[in-house]
């Protein structure tokens, strides 16, 4: 069925020319003249097309009055100026087809506005609206520009496995992946029999394409990877997911300094792009959720990011009269409320966290000088804390086998991940960027399960 985009209509239809469109109804009205506005949304952008219907169509009396928010229609016209501010065509009808009723009585959307919570529980129309449909825009452009990105910088794209053998975060907290009938579990000495299931070992679902995507940087130089991750955190917060989508470049022949110089580079592209490509949607976030989120984006593209140590942080924390629910002390890994403090109250703008002691991350990070603390890097912003966690990798072989050991993992699992560090190790970095995270700095929606089309969050596998 051939049909025209509203979105171009919108932007370039010329007066006098013939269209047909397709979409859903948002409202109707009808005026006393003999005559009905239709507004319609197809998706293609914010704005909806104002299509006029009048009463020599031959169905306006049996279907044109009857249609309702949610109906699906094909109308032909042709395009006439609009008399209305803020348009500058509609459509004028001359074939107006019904192709799905929507009984009033039952359609959950009404022109009104509806929570988010109550949206969630609709996922399946809830693209329908003018927020849905914008975040779906929005993450569309933003994933094009994070190819492009990459793409221009020389970076090969790179697909790391998503059913895996190893845990990349060390953390255990992992989905696993088993082809056993769960009522009847081969055991061998007392224990599951990993032999008898389809990979003959224990699998999981990854937390993280880091690894893979080390072993393409060591022999490719540039590369990244950008897809479905992982958590078993038992996280019910306003900032996790247990399947997001991750950004994770990965370079040789780099140090963390060039890992947060590619980070804030990354950011500041990104953002730009979407300022510039979605313009309409962002005007709308602006409106709906924080009237200086624009202005705020276009102040960060302009600005340097702060870069602080671990060390520096905590001691600024300790300072601050602020009453944090969880402890500061040197140690502990920074909870999102200081994540935030450092941002919003002390810096006022995004800020890079280096130098964590080793204790609270991940065995791949080098080791500083002091032995103490790792070359880790998060970036952290205003409203959201922590959006990009990465660091320059162990690239020596005892210190990583050490390193596997101190934090209670086995060397055996990892054999492959040790041996780059035997044949041609270089220095290299690299980093992990939460895609829905960013979306949510970037449109300023508070809750990340309204940034994902289907989120999956504990007790929540629906859709
Ligand atoms: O800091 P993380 O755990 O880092 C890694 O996984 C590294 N292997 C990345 C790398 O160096 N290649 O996660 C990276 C980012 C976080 O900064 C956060 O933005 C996001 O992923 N993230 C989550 N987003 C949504 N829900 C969750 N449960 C998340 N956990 C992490
Ligand atoms: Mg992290």
């Amino acid at each position: 069925m051939k049909r025209t985009r509203i979105v171009h209509i919108l932007n370039s239809g010329e007066i006098g020319s013939k269209s047909t469109v397709m979409g859903w109804v948002r409202t109707r009205r009808d005026s006393k003249g003999g005559f009905s506005f239709i507004e319609l949304n197809d998706g293609s952008c914010l704005n909806s097309l104002q299509v006029i219907a009048d009463n020599k169509l031959i169905n306006y009396k049996d279907e044109v009055l009857k249609l309702q928010t949610g109906c699906s229609i094909r109308v032909f016209g042709t395009l006439v100026e609009s008399p209305a501010k803020g348009q500058k065509v509609e459509l004028q009808a001359e074939d107006i087809q019904v192709l799905g009723w929507a009984d009033p009585d039952a359609y959950p959307l009404q022109k009104k506005r509806h929570s988010f919570e109550f949206l969630r529980s609709i996922a399946h129309l809830r693209p329908r609206t003018n927020t849905f449909g914008a975040i779906a825009r929005v993450r569309n452009a933003m994933s094009v520009a994070i190819h492009t990105f990459f793409q221009e910088r020389g970076f090969i794209y790179i697909h790391t496995p998503i059913i895996t053998g190893s845990d990349c975060e060390g953390a255990g907290e992992m989905f696993r992946v088993t082809a056993f009938d769960l009522d009847q579990v081969p055991k061998k000495n007392g224990h599951t029999d990993f032999e008898k299931d389809f990979f003959g070992s224990p699998s999981h679902l990854t937390v993280s394409g880091q690894l893979e995507a080390e072993i393409y940087a060591l022999s490719m130089g540039d590369v990244y990877t950008f897809g479905p991750t992982f958590r078993a955190e038992n996280s019910n917060t306003s900032r996790h997911l247990a399947e997001f989508w991750m950004v994770e470049p990965e370079m040789a022949f780099c140090d963390l300094q060039g890992d947060i110089d590619l980070g804030v580079e990354f950011l500041k592209t990104i953002f730009a792009h979407i300022l510039e490509n979605c313009e309409h949607d962002m005007r709308f976030f602006n409106h709906l959720m924080d009237s200086s989120l624009i202005e705020n984006l276009e102040r960060i593209i302009s600005q340097d990011f702060e870069i602080i140590t671990y060390t520096d942080g905590i001691k600024m924390l300790s300072k601050s009269k602020e009453k944090f629910e969880f402890p500061v002390d040197w140690g502990s890994d920074l909870q999102s409320e200081h994540e935030r403090y450092l941002c919003e109250k002390i810096f006022n703008r995004p800020i890079v966290v280096i130098d964590y002691p080793k204790e609270i991350k991940s065995f791949y990070m080098k080791v500083n000088e002091d032995g103490k603390t790792v070359r880790a890097m998060d970036i952290l912003v205003p409203r959201i804390g922590e959006i990009i966690g990465g660091s320059q990798r162990e690239d020596d072989y005892d210190t990583l086998y050490q390193r596997i050991q101190e934090m209670n993992l086995n060397p055996d699992d990892y054999w492959w991940y040790l041996e780059l560090r035997k044949f041609g190790s270089a220095p290299h970095a690299g980093f992990g960027l939460g895609f829905e995270r960013l979306i949510q700095f970037v449109t300023g929606m508070s809750n990340i399960r309204d940034v994902i089309p289907f989120p999956r969050t504990p007790g929540n596998v629906d859709f």
